[in-house]
């Protein structure tokens, strides 16, 4: 098993790709603290793990909120005596809409929840992840790559979580954490409902790469579990695209 005995917390581990990240660790031997937001899809994936004799925690969580992370790795760490893996990967989309359009309080919700929860999840962990080495994995997204119309506040985010991932693997590679980013393209989850429903978008967004298709929670897992485990042990500060060739169509 790639992360036996590893202690994971994953952040929006309810939703489509936490929850597959979540399953994934769970199957590598990984104890699984699930953040999340929403408590019924939290506890759902805690339900599924332990269906399968993993071992998980559900924590209420918002990302947003500097207390809320400082009790979430607090938590781990008394059930599960410690911390080695990160997974940042709660995230909002937003209204598309021009820049000029967009309401100040939406750039703030997409810019606290998609990055500063970067930053505090960071901050919050490291302290503990400095004790053995570990693992930092930041969610970012093909949008954090690519500029794209209407987008303006999760370009901004995630392009930010590209450098946050950088910047943070240069501050703590001597104290044996690696940090690296995945960018997804896109991916089949509660967060793309909305393109979904607009069927002339829909049949261009949704083949807008190589591969010609979307991706799906688990190939994302995929690659987030490689980042985490031994496999990846000298990389540190790199962005691993998961989008089907999305980022050089
Ligand atoms: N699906 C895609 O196409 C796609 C593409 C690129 C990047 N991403 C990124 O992947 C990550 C996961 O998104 P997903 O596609 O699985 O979407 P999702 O909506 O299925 O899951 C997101 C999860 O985050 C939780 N969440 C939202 N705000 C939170 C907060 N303040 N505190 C704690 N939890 C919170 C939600 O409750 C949900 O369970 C996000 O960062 C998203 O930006 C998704």
């Amino acid at each position: 098993m790639r992360l036996s005995g590893r202690v994971s917390i994953i952040t929006g581990g309810g939703g489509g790709i936490g929850r597959a990240t979540a399953l994934r660790f769970s199957e590598e031997g990984a104890s699984v603290v699930v953040a999340d937001l929403d408590e019924s899809s939290g506890e759902e994936t805690v339900r599924l793990i332990k269906e399968k004799n993993g071992r998980a925690l559900y924590v209420r969580t918002n990302v947003r909120e500097s207390g809320s992370i400082q009790k979430l790795v607090h938590n781990t760490v008394e059930q599960f005596g410690s911390l080695d893996i990160l997974v940042n990967n709660a995230g909002i989309g937003q209204s598309e809409v021009r820049g000029v359009d967009l309401e100040e309080s939406e750039w703030d919700d997409v810019l606290d929840t998609n990055l500063k929860s970067i930053f505090l999840g960071m901050k919050y962990a490291v302290p503990e992840l400095v004790k053995k080495g570990g693992v930092i994995v930041n969610v970012s997204s093909l949008l954090g790559l690519k500029g794209r119309k209407y987008v303006s506040a999760y370009n901004a985010a995630k392009g930010g979580v590209v450098l946050l991932t950088q910047n943070a693997a240069l501050e703590y590679g001597k104290d044996r954490i690696r940090v690296n980013a995945v960018a997804p393209g896109v991916i089949d989850t509660n967060i793309i409902e909305g393109w979904k429903r607009d069927e002339r978008k829909w049949s261009v967004i949704s083949q807008s790469n190589a591969l010609r298709r979307i991706g799906n929670p688990d190939e994302v897992a995929s690659a987030i579990l490689f980042l985490a485990s031994d496999e990846a042990s000298f990389i540190t500060g790199a962005t691993l695209s998961v989008d089907g060739g999305g980022l050089i169509y």
